[in-house]
């Protein structure tokens, strides 16, 4: 097998896929990835990838093409099957949203269990290695019977933090439900902070409202850790609710901002001064100064580096600082 990695993208995150192989000092595979007129996704490997260890960035979810969620999962498993009939040695799915991810799991008779489905189809096409980050729920893995390596934006978040000062006994580190106190525990140790814990109801899909808090918040400034932004009533609500028990302030941080509906709005009008997020997934709307977005292609790259050179990858996340990406954006205005 060639030992120098090919790296193609989709159209769901072109930014974050030449931020990748920019940092791996190679170019983006050549490839057309558009259209028939008839709307059916037309993929095309212009390149010879024999015998080669492929990667495809793609996230699932939408494109600033105005392509949708299926559209990119459809690209995916189409640039996986040209690749595969087309003999490369190796092909990687690199998904940095894992899309589908909330599906995981039957809540009501005759629901599909969608992230096993995506699974099924990574599979098939012939992927041989999935690499991602903070995947909704951590045993989505076990849907896979090839290596899922999943990344954490947790050290490129925390460096974040701690270089604002938002670090030590000052900070309270807030898990906004309880399926994330894992994650909050991880960034809590991190900073040297406390945890406190808030526990949310869905009364139906898409709506959060908020039943307890257990922690000591009061005089404290917080720090709200999710793993997805969707509507943003989440991280809303969570941060009315910790207000109103007396945290000083509340910021946000969380790796995927999928930011649908009116969720930029629900934000920027919410008692949230600071909403943190990754580059994941495309801000395809305006979004004013409280936004900020944190670039995690470095350890995209080094994860991938580290694969074709058959390294470990969880060392990337044992060492106790990984360097903040000196080409993190400040601040997000989409106009
Ligand atoms: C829930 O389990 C997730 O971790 C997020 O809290 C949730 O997906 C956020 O959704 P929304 O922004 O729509 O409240």
């Amino acid at each position: 097998m060639s030992t120098t990695p090919l790296l193609f993208s989709g159209s769901s995150n072109p930014q974050l896929a030449e931020a990748i192989a920019k940092r791996m000092k190679i170019s983006l595979g050549d490839a057309l990835v558009t259209k028939f007129k008839n709307e059916e996704t037309r993929i095309e490997i212009r390149e010879n990838v024999r015998g080669a260890e492929v990667f495809v960035v793609q996230s699932i979810c939408k494109a600033p093409n105005g392509n949708g969620v299926n559209d990119a999962l459809v690209e995916l498993l189409l640039m996986i099957d040209a690749l595969r009939r087309a003999s490369a040695a190796r092909i990687t799915a690199v998904v940095p949203y894992y899309g589908y991810a909330k599906q995981d799991k039957k809540t009501k008779p005759r629901e599909p269990i969608s992230a096993k489905v995506v699974a099924n189809l990574l599979k098939t096409t012939g992927t041989k290695r999935v690499v991602t980050m903070d995947l909704h729920a951590a045993q989505i893995q076990g849907f896979f019977d090839i290596p899922v390596d999943n990344l954490m934006a947790m050290p490129t978040l925390c460096n974040y933090l701690k270089r604002e000062g938002l670090s030590d006994d000052r900070i309270v580190v807030v898990s906004p439900d309880a399926g994330g106190v894992h994650r909050a525990e991880l960034f809590a140790k991190r900073l040297n902070a406390s945890l406190a814990i808030v526990f949310k109801r869905r009364p139906q899909p898409d709506v959060s409202e908020v039943t307890d808090i257990v922690g000591d918040v009061k005089g404290k400034i917080a720090v709200i850790v999710d793993d997805m932004i969707s509507t943003g009533g989440t991280l809303a609500k969570a941060a009315e609710a910790i207000k109103a028990r007396g945290a000083t302030s509340v910021q946000t941080v969380a790796t995927h901002g999928l930011f649908a509906d009116n969720a930029i709005e629900v934000l920027t009008n919410s008692v949230i001064e600071r909403v943190i997020i990754t580059d994941t997934i495309p801000i395809l709307q305006p979004a004013g100064e409280k936004f900020i977005q944190l670039s995690i292609a470095q350890t995209f790259a080094d994860a991938i580096g580290r694969i074709t050179t058959n390294r470990s990858v969880s060392e990337l996340f044992s060492v106790e600082e990984i360097k903040l990406d000196a080409n993190f954006v400040e601040s997000i205005t989409v106009s």
